[in-house]
C-alpha cells in the first residue's frame, strides 16, 4: 500500500478547509475525490483549476473511499454519519472544530470533539488532523528552504496515526503525532494551546 494510491482518498466538504486539503493534495499529484451537498456538478470549477487528480464525486461515491477528510461544519456530522449504515473499514481524519458551533458543549459533555465524531460514524477509525491551522495557512508557500510545514496527529489507533503521517508527509508536511485523542488530540481542539499555533520544522 502507497501513501500515494488513486481511489484511496475523499474529501467530504468543499468549503474552505476541503478546498485547501483539495489543493494540497493536488499539488503533490496525489489523486482525491472531493463532494459536498450540492453534487459533482457543483465541483466542476474547482477540479478544473486543480487538474485531474481532484474527482468531483457524489457524496455515496465519496464515502466508498478508505481514507475520508471530514471536512464540514460541526454540526453537520451526524448528516454525514446517516449517509452509510455502517463506517466499518474507513479512516476518518476529523477535521472539524465544534467550538465555533453554538451549542457544541452541551452536545459535546466533555467528550473530546473526535470521540463524539467516531460516535456518529459507527465503525469508523476517527484520526483527528488538520483542523488546528487557517485553511489559508495550510496551504501558504513557504520560502524556499525554510522547511515543512508542521501537521499534528491524534488517533488513537497508533497504526491509523502511522498512515495519516505517512500520507501528511506525502503531502509536503511535517507530521508531528501527539499520542490518543483524549491526551494530545486535547492539545489542538479549540481552545487547545496547539490551535493556530503556525509551526515549521527546519532541516537539522
Ligand atoms: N475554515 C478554516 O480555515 C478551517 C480550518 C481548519 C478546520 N476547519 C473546520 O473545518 C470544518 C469546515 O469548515 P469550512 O470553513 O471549510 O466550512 P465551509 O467553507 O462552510 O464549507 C463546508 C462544506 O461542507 C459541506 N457540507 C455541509 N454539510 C454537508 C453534508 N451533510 N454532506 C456533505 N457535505 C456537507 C458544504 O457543502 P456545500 O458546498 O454543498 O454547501 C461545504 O462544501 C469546520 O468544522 C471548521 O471548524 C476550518
Amino acid at each position: 500500500m502507497d501513501a500515494t494510491d488513486t481511489d484511496r482518498y475523499a474529501i467530504v466538504g468543499s468549503g474552505k478547509i476541503g478546498a485547501a486539503l483539495a489543493e494540497l493534495f493536488t499539488r503533490a499529484g496525489i489523486e482525491v475525490g472531493i463532494a459536498n451537498t450540492r453534487g459533482p456538478d457543483s465541483l466542476r470549477e474547482l477540479a478544473a483549476s486543480r487538474g485531474p487528480a481532484l474527482r468531483p464525486l457524489s457524496l455515496t461515491e465519496a464515502l466508498e473511499r478508505e481514507i475520508i477528510f471530514l471536512a464540514v461544519p460541526f454540526p453537520a456530522i451526524p448528516q454525514v454519519g446517516a449517509a452509510r449504515p455502517d463506517w466499518t473499514g474507513k479512516l476518518v481524519v476529523d477535521t472539524t472544530n465544534a467550538h465555533y458551533s453554538p451549542g457544541s458543549e452541551d452536545v459535546l459533555q466533555g467528550r473530546a470533539s473526535a470521540h463524539y465524531t467516531a460516535g456518529m460514524l459507527p465503525g469508523a477509525t476517527v484520526v483527528k488532523a488538520f483542523n488546528q491551522l487557517p485553511a489559508a495557512t495550510l496551504t501558504a508557500e513557504l520560502d524556499a528552504g525554510a522547511g515543512r510545514r508542521v501537521v499534528f496527529i491524534a488517533a488513537d489507533e497508533p497504526a491509523a496515526g502511522d498512515r495519516i503521517a505517512a500520507l501528511a508527509g506525502a503531502l509536503g508536511l511535517a507530521a508531528v503525532q501527539l499520542g490518543r485523542i483524549d491526551e494530545g488530540g486535547r492539545l489542538i481542539q479549540v481552545p487547545g494551546p496547539l490551535v493556530l499555533r503556525h509551526l515549521v520544522e527546519r532541516p537539522l
